[in-house]
């Protein structure tokens, strides 16, 4: 198993489709490290495991620990740390947590969510030895819905503009999240770099889901989301089962117990 580079994920593009997940923990890195070329520690985390209302709140450390955990059992895969909200406000923030976010987990690059505005930041880290992953479009940090970007020219052109910043700081790569296709495709074709689609056609260089949301474990399904399983359903019926047999004395059975 030869562990993926980013000159690996830098050859893909156009070549073969990047395939991306997040991931949290122990479990759920070492199955997505099997089958990804990337996996994120995303600040999803939030919402999907501790069921906060946005990603705003949650804390660089709890962060710190789920990717500690995840880059420990992704042995292959390329593990990026999503920065979280107001992390990165400035060249000398984003250095001093990015240094501290990859010395103690490890990783092997972060995100940033932004166009332009963080052009200058995104630039500093990459000149600092930072590989930096990009995220445009729906920014889930900042916006205020949850909406799909690029459907006017207005937007269009600043989403473009966006790619063109982020790509010439030196990012190794785009998240594009929630971006209309011919707008995802016009960004695919003109920028160097590959571009990660989070409900943005196939018309991207990869694609990414949050794990719990493919899983069917976090129940929410909009139009962008295959649910390739429904964990959720799977538990209801094992605890379901788990609480009959000990209410009918049936479990433990012979086997469960120690003589
Ligand atoms: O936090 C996250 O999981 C993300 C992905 C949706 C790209 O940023």
């Amino acid at each position: 198993m030869k562990k993926i580079k980013i000159n690996k994920i830098l050859k893909q593009k156009g070549v073969s489709p990047i395939v991306c997940l997040t991931a949290y923990s122990k479990s759920t890195a070492e199955v997505a490290d099997k089958y990804c070329d990337i996996i994120l520690v995303g600040d999803s985390l939030a919402m999907v495991l501790y069921g906060m209302k946005t990603t705003k709140e949650i804390k660089l450390e709890t962060m710190m620990l789920h990717c500690k955990t995840v880059k420990r059992f992704a042995k292959k895969s390329l593990v990026v740390f999503d920065m979280p909200y107001k992390t990165y406000t400035s060249k000398k923030l984003a250095y001093k947590n990015a240094t501290k976010v990859m010395s103690f987990t490890k990783c092997d690059a972060i995100k940033l969510e932004g166009g332009k505005n963080i052009f200058g930041i995104a630039k500093y880290l990459v000149s600092k030895g930072i590989p930096v992953m990009g995220h445009i479009g729906l920014l889930p940090q900042t916006a205020n819905k949850f909406k799909v970007t690029g459907k006017n020219n207005f937007q269009k052109r600043k989403i473009l503009e966006d790619a063109i910043a982020i790509s010439k700081a030196g990012a190794f790569s785009i998240v594009l999240e929630c971006v209309v296709e011919n707008l995802a495709n016009i960004i695919t074709k003109t920028i160097p770099i590959p571009t990660i689609g989070i409900g943005a056609s196939k018309k991207c260089d990869g694609q990414i889901l949050v794990i719990d949301d493919m899983l069917g474990l976090s129940g929410f399904y909009p139009k962008f989301v295959k649910k390739y399983s429904d964990l959720k359903g799977i538990m209801d019926k094992s605890i379901k089962n788990y609480v009959k047999d000990v209410k009918e004395r049936k479990f433990p059975f012979i086997k469960n117990v120690y003589n």
